[in-house]
Parts: structure tokens; sequence; C-alpha cells
């Protein structure tokens, strides 16, 4: 049986420890030794579970879900060694991208989170899915088998790059017009909003292209209907980031992509604009 832990009690580490639950103990990590109330809007039950310190756990483990936010990952990384051996594999459950190069001594995958869900103190809601992509290989083949009866989807990819643009796309529009404006989806009914996000995906589509990694024509506009679909009073992570103020994954969304557009020389003045902007 694998000994896996998920590093991380939030809305996304809690709901993927409680999908594998059922199936196979999990060790879920957090900052101290603690307990959340875990409640699923799906099935409307709540459950009460224990967290343990990541700082003093003694365990060593096969395999790691990393599920908090991109700016957290630094203070997780020096405790890895302490709890993996030479083949635990680690799955960064996450938005953005750029993050592996700081597990670079790790068997690392850049997951591709679908997993919905909020936390509040102590009180966590998973309200849908429970999808996590990793890039297909022998290992990720394996531990699908292992993970076939647990309540987790993880749907291996051929070709992960595309995957993990994708959403970074998808939360390059949205992001940053709900956090730069401070309002809902609401907001793209403005023309000029709209016509931002627009252009942001624009741009973004020609630093995937130069990446390697291509899109259907249609792209941009697809997306935007994605968003037109969204109900006006919902939010963003960046939007409720920003309320609350909490720091925002500008590094590892806007950033990572204003990045590799740098390196690729790349005229991509509204991503630049928004970019300079959020991280102020
Ligand atoms: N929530 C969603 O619906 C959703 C959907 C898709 C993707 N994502 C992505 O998933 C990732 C996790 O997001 P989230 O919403 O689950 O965040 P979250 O609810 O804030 O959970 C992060 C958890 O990590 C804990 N943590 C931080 N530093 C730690 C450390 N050094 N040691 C141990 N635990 C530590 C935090 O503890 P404290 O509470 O004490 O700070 C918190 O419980 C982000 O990249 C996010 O963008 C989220």
């Amino acid at each position: 049986m694998l000994n896996i832990a998920v590093i991380g009690a939030g809305a996304v580490g809690t709901s993927i420890a409680m999908s594998l639950e059922p199936t196979m103990p999990v060790t879920l990590l957090g900052r101290q030794s603690d307990v959340r109330t875990y409640y699923d809007r799906e099935t409307e039950t709540q459950t009460t579970v224990d967290v343990e310190s990541l700082n003093t756990h003694q365990g060593v483990f096969d395999v790691i879900f990393i599920a908090v936010k991109t700016y957290q990952l630094a203070a997780v990384a020096p405790h890895l060694s302490r709890i993996t051996h030479a083949n635990t594999h680690i799955i960064l459950a996450q938005n953005g991208y750029g993050q592996l190069d700081s597990l670079t001594d790790y068997h690392a995958y850049q997951g591709v989170v679908y997993i919905s869900g909020e936390k509040k103190g102590q009180y966590v809601t998973h309200f849908r899915d429970r999808r996590i992509h990793v890039q297909r290989d022998s290992h990720t083949e394996q531990l699908a088998q292992q993970l076939v009866h647990s309540k987790l989807e993880f749907v291996l990819e051929d070709n992960i790059e595309q995957t993990i643009w994708y959403k970074l796309l998808v939360n390059l529009g949205i992001n940053t017009v709900t956090a730069l404006t401070q309002d809902t989806a609401r907001i793209l009914k403005r023309p000029d909003v709209y016509a931002l996000c627009r252009q942001l995906l624009v741009e973004g589509l020609t630093v995937a292209e130069a990446c390697g990694v291509t899109f259907p024509e249609t792209t941009a506009e697809d997306i935007m209907q994605i968003y037109t679909g969204y109900p006006d009073d919902m939010g963003t992570s960046m939007y409720y980031d920003l309320k609350n103020k909490q720091p925002l994954e500008v590094e590892a969304i806007q950033g990572y992509i204003y990045r590799q557009s740098q390196l690729h020389q790349l005229h991509t003045p509204t991503l630049d604009c928004c970019y300079h902007d959020l991280k102020q």
C-alpha cells in the first residue's frame, strides 16, 4: 500500500486527502497539528479531519501532493528531503507554472488542478470537481492504477504542457481583470474590460506558441465564451485574495507568462502592463 501525504490543509489539499481517504490512508500535513471540518457540498456530508504538523513529522512518503499557494512553496521545500525517499513522487496541486524549478532534486510533476473549494478558518468546503491532470509516464501510470478506486480523478496526459498552458490562459484573462478592477465576472460586460481581457488572451497565446504550445485559432474566442457563461457575481481566486488582503499568485501565472514573453523577445504590451500593475 502506498504511503501518501498531502501538504497544505486548505481547500484543495483537504479535498484531495478526503477524495483518497476511503480507499487508502493519507496523512494531511499543515503548518501545525490541527483539525479541519470538511464539508462536501456534492454529498452533503461533514467530516472531521486530523492535520499533522509538517514541521515535526518524521514519516517518509511514497507520494506527496503539495497543495499550498504557489508563494508558500518556498517554506515547504526545505522539509521535503526529510519526508521523501529516492523514489518518492511529488505532485504539485497548484495553479501556475515554473514552480518545478525549485524541486529539481525530486521526481516532481506539475499537476493541473480542477478542484473547487474554499477554506475559512478551520472549515473547508468542497464545491465540485476532484480532478488532477499529470504527465503520463511509467510512474504516473502505476500511481493511476493505485488510485483507480479512489474518488480522485487522476488524468494522465500525453502532453501536459498543453493542459498547463490552457489553464494558465484561462487564469490569465479572468483573474487579471477581476483583480485589477476589484470586481466580479460582471465586469466583462464593460466593453473596454472585455477588449482588455481578450487582448490578454491573444498575447498569452502568442507566448504559448513561442514556448512550443499551439492552440486552435478559435481559442481566445472560446475562452471568452467560457467567461461569458460565468455568473455575474462570481469572483476569481485573485479577486478574493485581493479582497481578503492575501498575497496574489501573480508570479506563477501572469509573471510566468511575462517572463516567457521576455525570454522570447515578444511584444506583449497588455500583458506587461497588467503584470506590473498586479505586482504593486
Ligand atoms: N481553491 C480552489 O478552488 C482552487 C482551484 C484550483 C486551483 N487552486 C490552486 O490550488 C493551490 C492551493 O490553493 P487553495 O485554495 O487550496 O489554498 P488554501 O485554501 O489557502 O490552502 C493552502 C494551505 O496550505 C497551508 N500552508 C501554507 N504554508 C504552509 C507550510 N509552510 N506548511 C504547511 N502548510 C502550509 C495553508 O495554511 P494556513 O491556512 O495556515 O495559511 C493552507 O491551509 C493554489 O495554487 C490555487 O491557485 C485552488
